[in-house]
């Protein structure tokens, strides 16, 4: 069901009213663009394939071939696919009114950047930066440490050096987040007045758990997305539509 006029009215009002707003993002965001999401029942990711085997460290270690040949793939979609009106409105809105939105994404994609949005805060890391697997034995040794662009061609590339694995820079399942990037998003949950929270199942902590931080230092919290969320009980009123339709309208 689309939302009424009513409750796209009442939050253009809040969006008018709140002095910061926090955006936090997830996978629904960017399918207008083509990517797939993680937990459809039918094209998700993890529909298809097992999260232990593709995003873990323990499973690089046992099969690393098969995870670098799988981000691969993905890497290509990320670079295939285009920023869509959802990302362009948030940038655009934020380009207008400077200093009163932060985006917050779970997207490992670089949609946002690219559709203008600066200083976005990556909670999952980026799908397209390489990163050691292991920690730089030249680094333990306290001398700078070894640059992945200079790995040894391979799947994955390797270190001429040591050996060592190249990886994808994103977090997987028991890694902890980026720690700058999370404490930045949870001060941004503090502080806002508003929080819209677009394309995300809200089934992953402790991303999730920053809408109910900013809803518990009183910010109004509003919902985003064509379906139930694990977080509709903790917003102010869940608007139920694609992202691409409704931040246009929202944020026109
Ligand atoms: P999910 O796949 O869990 O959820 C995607 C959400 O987007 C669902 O609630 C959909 O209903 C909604 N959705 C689909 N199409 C939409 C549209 N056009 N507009 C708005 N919403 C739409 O993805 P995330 O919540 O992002 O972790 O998943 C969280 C994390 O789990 C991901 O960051 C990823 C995954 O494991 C890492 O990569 C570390």
């Amino acid at each position: 069901m689309a939302p009424d006029d009513d409750g796209l009215a009442q939050v253009r009002g809040w969006i008018a009213d709140a002095d910061r707003i926090a955006v936090l993002t997830g996978a629904g965001i960017s399918a207008e663009s083509g990517s797939p999401t993680f937990r459809d029942a039918q094209s998700g990711l993890w529909a298809k394939f097992d999260p232990a085997r593709l995003a873990s460290p323990e499973g690089f270690a046992a099969d690393p071939a098969l995870v670098w040949g799988w981000y691969a793939s993905r890497r290509d979609g990320v670079r295939q696919a285009q920023p869509n009106a959802a990302h362009r409105a948030l940038a655009d809105w934020a380009a207008v009114h400077r200093g009163r939105l932060a985006v917050v994404t779970q997207n490992v994609d670089d949609l946002h950047q690219r559709a203008g949005s600066r200083d976005v805060i990556r909670l999952h890391g980026d799908i397209l930066e390489d990163r050691w697997f292991d920690t730089c034995r030249r680094q333990e040794r306290g001398e700078p440490p070894c640059d992945p662009a200079s790995a040894r061609a391979g799947e994955p590339p390797t270190c001429a050096d040591c050996g060592n694995r190249v990886r994808p820079g994103v977090v997987w399942f028991g890694e902890p987040l980026p720690v700058a990037a999370l404490d930045a998003a949870e001060q941004a949950a503090r502080r806002c007045a508003l929080m819209l929270v677009v394309g995300t199942s809200g089934a992953v902590y402790p991303a999730a758990g920053l809408a109910r931080t900013a809803r518990r230092h009183g910010a109004r919290v509003v919902i985003v997305n064509p379906h139930e969320s694990e977080l509709d009980d903790v917003a102010d009123l869940c608007l139920r539509g694609p992202a691409a339709t409704l931040l246009p309208r929202l944020l026109a």
